[in-house]
This record gives structure tokens, sequence and C-alpha cells, in this order.
């Protein structure tokens, strides 16, 4: 049994009692200076009484603030099946007209000029960084807050990848800090748009530019995501995409790199494809360099076809739902929304990121905030721990090959300089909530805010409990 379904079974029956004397104590309390903050306040104190009404928490025998499931994931219909059908019935199921056509399509969505799809968003990358020539002794400045692809893309190729704290407002790679980590090996700056929100990529394009460095993108969690009213993806080199299961444009597996270069989409699609050029005949069946099988099929193509007919809703759902649960949370002591750069025009909230400070919380413990959250009907984690401090890391560095490519002095200082004490900050204080959470109707915006208030309401009692236990 997990919380959810234990708080679900074991809840006492509800209290929501307001009284009227405290309703209005509240409302003048909180200041009323015209009808808008009038409205805000009002409601503000109801939720606040609400909350503080239902004096136990749900992990403790209370009622849960909610007990309806949120959005559930993939959103599939006859659309879906029939394109599925389709390439069962077309006798082809390996890369052709479907996959294509999904590449010239999300190629005009994105505005960029070329598309190639792969397999995944792990191959998107190798094949980038494949193409690009990054290898042995080559150096990769990454953020260390980020799935572990990111870096295992860079180590695959022999690379090391360098690590740059991260900006605890933003939950980004800290864009201040990266010219401090180049170095005379320094060959590609792969920056992540974590959480569908962008990166800095004033500052990060501006120092490759300056000291020659390439940027790729890892757009991964990204889709639709802006950068000043361009789509994210298309400012690096290459951006890599995924549409992994759990990713808000969905074939379960599945990838894509853009590129305004002709060139190199072309050297990319040779790498996907063990090295062949398009045409399977003549020249372009000749071997030219190293490559993989890193093809997309047919039933992926047309699923991410039929996918994308919702993408533009779901993601103006999400970004509706995603502004007014950061006005709701914004007014909760002790809870911080991601901050997105100016820079930043559209936010593809892949995940519903904030901070969550304890010491506003009676002290409970962040696992025992998303154990009281997770009870009271909203399912949230606590993301990613530091990735630059990751055991296998030290494993891969103390192979042989890796050892005959990167010299002691130079794995020492790579050690004296992995210090990312923002980001190790963010990995003990991070909340997340996932993409689905926020298809629902606003309702589910209130019930999130409200569950957190009341954790936060009957924080001292959660303390007290978990104490004794
Ligand atoms: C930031 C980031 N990079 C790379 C990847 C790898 O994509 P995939 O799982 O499709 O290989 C992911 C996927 O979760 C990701 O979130």
């Amino acid at each position: 049994m997990n919380d959810r379904t234990r708080s679900a079974t074991s809840g006492a029956p509800a209290v929501r009692r307001v009284t009227r004397r405290g309703f209005i104590g509240a409302v003048v309390a909180a200041g009323t200076v015209g009808p808008q903050s009038t409205q805000a306040a009002v409601r503000r104190a109801a939720q606040t009484s609400r909350a503080g009404a239902t004096k136990t928490p749900a992990l403790l025998g209370g009622t849960p603030v909610r007990r309806t499931p949120f959005p559930s994931w993939p959103v599939a219909d006859a659309r879906e099946e029939d394109a599925l059908v389709r390439v069962i019935r077309s006798g082809r199921w390996n890369r052709g007209d479907n996959v294509a056509a999904f590449e010239s399509a999300y190629a005009s969505l994105t505005g960029a000029k070329h598309c190639l799809a792969t397999a995944n968003g792990t191959s998107a990358l190798i094949t980038s960084l494949g193409s690009l020539g990054i290898g042995p002794g080559d150096e990769v400045i990454v953020p260390p807050y980020t799935f572990v692809a990111t870096i295992n893309t860079v180590l695959l190729m022999r690379a090391l990848p360098v690590f740059v704290d991260t900006d605890i407002d933003t939950f980004q790679m800290d864009a201040r800090k990266v010219e401090r980590a180049v170095t005379g090996n320094t060959k590609l700056i792969l920056p992540v748009h974590l959480g569908g929100s962008a990166a800095d990529l004033d500052t990060i394009l501006e120092i490759g530019r300056r000291r020659g460095i390439t940027v790729v993108e890892d757009a991964c969690q990204a889709h639709l995501a802006e950068w000043r009213g361009r789509k994210v993806g298309t400012y690096g080199k290459t951006g890599c995409f995924s549409f992994q299961a759990s990713k808000n444009l969905n074939s379960g597996e599945g990838g894509a790199i853009l590129t305004d270069d002709e060139a190199l989409i072309e050297a990319c699609y040779r790498f996907h494809n063990n090295s062949r050029g398009r045409r399977n005949t003549g020249d372009d069946f000749s071997y030219r360099s190293i490559g993989a099988n890193l093809r997309l099929t047919e039933f992926q193509a047309a699923l991410l076809t039929a996918q994308m007919t919702r993408l533009q809703e779901q993601a103006r759902t999400r970004d509706a739902n995603a502004a007014h649960l950061t006005q709701r949370l914004g007014e909760i002591p002790g809870i911080t929304p991601a901050r997105m750069y100016a820079g930043c025009t559209r936010n593809a909230y892949h995940l519903y990121m904030f901070r969550y400070d304890a010491s506003r919380f009676a002290g409970l413990p962040r696992a025992a905030f998303i154990k009281a959250l997770a009870a009271e009907g909203i399912p949230a984690q606590g993301g990613y721990s530091p990735l630059n401090k990751e055991p296998f890391l030290d494993d891969a560095f103390s192979a042989p090959g890796f050892r005959s490519i990167y010299s002691k002095a130079r794995m020492d200082t790579w050690r004296e300089q992995n210090q990312c004490p923002q980001n190790d900050r963010l990995c003990t204080e991070a909340i997340w909530l996932v993409q689905t959470m926020l298809l629902g109707p606003r309702q589910d915006m209130e019930d999130i805010a409200e569950a957190v208030r009341k954790v936060q309401a009957t924080a001292p009692q959660l303390v007290k409990t978990t104490a004794e236990r």
C-alpha cells in the first residue's frame, strides 16, 4: 500500500469549519486597498482558514485535500490507433515516409532548417557529439543538474565532462560560471534546458562565439520552449530532443536533432545509419566514418505525428496552469518557484519545479514533506541528486581507457575544481511536479496549493509524530 492509497482509505470525516470571525479577521489583517486585493485577501483568508481548520494531516489519518487522480499519460485516441494500423498494413515498419514526414513537420514547427529523427534523446546527443568529432581528450562543459544521459553521452565519447554549478534560482546551469571552466581542451558547451525552461542562452552562446567553442543544446525536456521568441534547440550547432514516454511529446522512445547546417545533418544521418548515406546505393552505401544504428521506426514516427495534433493545446494548458500555480505557491512562505530568465519567453513545463525551505515548515524534512503531500493526494518528487558526485564517475575515470587519455595531474585538478555548492543545496531543496499535473482544470492548482498550505499548517504535528516514531 502506498501513501496515497493509505490516505484514501483511512480518512476521517472532513473538517472544514471556517468561523465568520476568523474569516473576517484574516481579511482585515491582510489589509484591503481595492476590489482586486480585497478579493485576493478574501480568497487567501478562506484558503488559510480551510487549511488551518483541517487539523489532521492525511498522513496521520485526516481527510486528504484531494482524492481524484491527476490526468493520466499518455493521451491517445483513434488518431494514434489509426496511425499505427496504417503502418502495420503498409508493410514498411523501418525508417520510411512516416519518419520523413515527422522530420519535416518537427522542423517547421520549431523553425529549424533540418531535423533528423533518432531512436531516443540519448542517441540524438550521441549522434550530435559523434558527428561533431567530440572524442578522447576533449572537454565538455555540462550542468550537474540533469538526467544522467547528458553526462553518459560525453563519457561514451571518452570526453571529459566538466561540471559547472547550478543557478539555484532557475535550476539551470549557471552561465556566469561557464567561462572559468574553459581550458585549452574545451570543445563543447552542452547546456540543458532543464524542466522545459531555458538555460541562459545569451551568455552561453556569447562565450561559445568568443572562445570558439561549439554549443549543443540538450532540449530533451523542452518541446516548444522558447528563448526570445524562438524555439530552443535552434540556437546551438544542434539541438537534441527526447520523445521518451514521460516527455511532453511522446512515442514511448524517440528523439530528434535540429540544425541549420546541411553538411552536419548529412553527417548526423550517416552516423545514425551505421555511416551509410540516405540512398543506400552506390557511393551513399560506402562507409565514411564510424556510426551506429540509432534510427527511429515508422511506428514511432506515426505516433509522434498523431501526438503533435495535441501538442500546442496541451502546452497552452500547462502554461496557464503553471502561471496560476506560481502565483499561489509564491504566496506561501518557504516555497520558491523556479525563476525563468527574462529571455525565456516560453516554458515547456516538462517539470514544475520549486524549492522547499524546511525552516518555514517547522523543520519538517523534505522527504517527510513529500510523503505528507502524497497523503494529501499530491504526488511530488525530490528530483536529481548531485551528478558530479556520482561514484560511477570515479569508476569510469579509473578504467584503463580513461587513464590512458587523462593524466593523473588533469584528473587531480578536475577533482579539485569539481565543486558545485549551489547544486548540492538545490538537490536537498528541490521539489518537482510532473507535467501531467498541469493538464487538468484550474482547480487542480488550487488543490496543490491548498495541500502545501495544509502541510505547512500541520507541520508541527508531522514533525512531532515523526520524532516519536
Ligand atoms: C535532460 C535529458 N537529456 C537526455 C535525455 C535522454 O533522452 P532519452 O531518454 O530519450 O534517451 C533525457 C531524457 O529523459 C533528458 O531528460
